[in-house]
């Protein structure tokens, strides 16, 4: 058996974290199947020289693939006309239903309990991210609205991930973020959706965990005063990607932090960074949080001795302090982080 995996390192930074992956990847040796990499296109630069962000010809490889590693996109914030991100695009096309992003403060030594060890997972398809926005004149200027969707199928099956996670966590808790106070229909649904996932469990499957809620707001002001109250917490879209924004400054860096988009059928591991155009070409990026996406996306495999090897191997040069990017405080290079992990993996 081969493992099939597509790399799309697309705009910025992508270009150069995404190569660190990949190494790290191939320096398991016996931990994986013989592997395969296969180059993809996709991006706002390629949008740019070519007309199109995401080639059909992309989509198309992904499908024969076992799973990709996705660098990030520098989607414009103004609305350009014929682009639309192709990471929305591929979550969509591929139905990578779950972004689930753990955010793990390293301890200062591998017997202490991290500060902040949690995990958001968040719904991947639909909320305000339908983008269905409509626009029209008033007599009192524009007028804008959004669709905001929920559906059942979609909260129970990312609530389903949820447990599925906290399964395998030590303190087995899940708590749901909402704000079903003002917005009772969209997110109550939410809401009971996935409160029903253990009670729809035939086999009492997900009776160990305990299930918790919280007020989206409150959820926010809770995680910087004491995170460590959080486990799992699962969330629609848009406060997903919030809170797993504000969750990964808790523990320094954008550079650390993981994620991947995840089906039934596929995974793609994505650093949760963007492309940073500040120093993108300087050879300065941490590599770190696309070698951990790569580390997540190989255990969602089941790959998990390989996982747990590059994992050890970055918190190690993490509490090793000496060679660091300088979004850490260090004075090294991509290339040279990259080594060093390679060399304790
Ligand atoms: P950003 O994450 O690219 O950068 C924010 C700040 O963090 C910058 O100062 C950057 O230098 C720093 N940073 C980020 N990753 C780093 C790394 N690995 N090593 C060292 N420093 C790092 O977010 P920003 O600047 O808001 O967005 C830039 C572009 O990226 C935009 O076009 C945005 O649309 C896109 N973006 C794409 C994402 C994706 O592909 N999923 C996610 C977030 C932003
Ligand atoms: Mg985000």
């Amino acid at each position: 058996h081969t493992l099939k995996i597509g790399l799309i390192p697309a705009d910025g930074i992508g270009h150069e974290v995404i190569p660190a992956a990949r190494s790290a990847i191939e320096a398991l040796g016996s931990d994986v199947p013989k592997l395969q990499f296969v180059d993809l296109l996709a991006g706002f630069e390629l949008f740019a020289r070519s007309g199109t962000a995401l080639p059909e010809e992309t989509v198309e490889a992904l499908r024969e693939c076992d799973c990709a590693l996705f660098g990030a996109v520098s989607s414009p914030s103004r609305k350009v006309s014929g682009y639309s991100s192709p990471i929305v695009a591929l979550r969509k096309k591929l139905d990578l239903y779950a972004n689930i992003r753990p955010v793990l403060a390293v301890a200062p030594t591998p017997e202490e309990r991290p500060s902040v060890d949690l995990v958001v997972v968040r719904e991947n398809t639909e909320c305000l991210y339908v983008k269905e926005e409509t626009i029209i004149p008033t007599e009192n200027g524009r007028e804008a609205r959004a669709i905001r969707l929920i559906t059942e199928r979609a909260s129970r099956r990312i609530g389903k991930m949820a447990f599925e996670i906290a399964l395998q966590r030590p303190r087995k808790q899940v708590t749901i973020i909402h704000k079903a106070n003002v917005l009772s229909v969209t997110d109550g649904l939410f809401r009971e959706s996935v409160r029903s996932v253990p009670r729809l469990a035939e086999d009492g499957r997900y009776d160990s965990v305990k299930v918790e809620e919280q007020i989206v707001d409150s959820a926010v002001y809770r995680l910087f005063r004491e995170p460590q109250i959080y486990d799992v917490m699962v969330a629609p879209n848009l406060y997903g990607d919030i809170l797993s924004d504000a969750a990964a400054a808790l523990v320094g860096s954008l550079g650390l932090v993981p994620s991947i988009n995840a089906g039934d059928s596929f995974v793609m591991g994505e650093p949760v960074h963007g492309s940073a155009p500040d120093i993108a070409g300087k050879g300065i990026a941490n590599p770190l949080a696309a070698i951990r996406s790569a580390a997540l996306m190989l255990k969602y495999l089941g790959y998990t001795t390989g996982a747990s090897r590059i994992d050890k191997a970055v918190d190690e040069v993490i509490r090793d302090g000496r060679v660091l990017t300088p979004d850490l405080g260090g004075k090294s290079k991509t290339q040279e982080v990259t080594e060093e992990v390679l060399k304790r993996i």
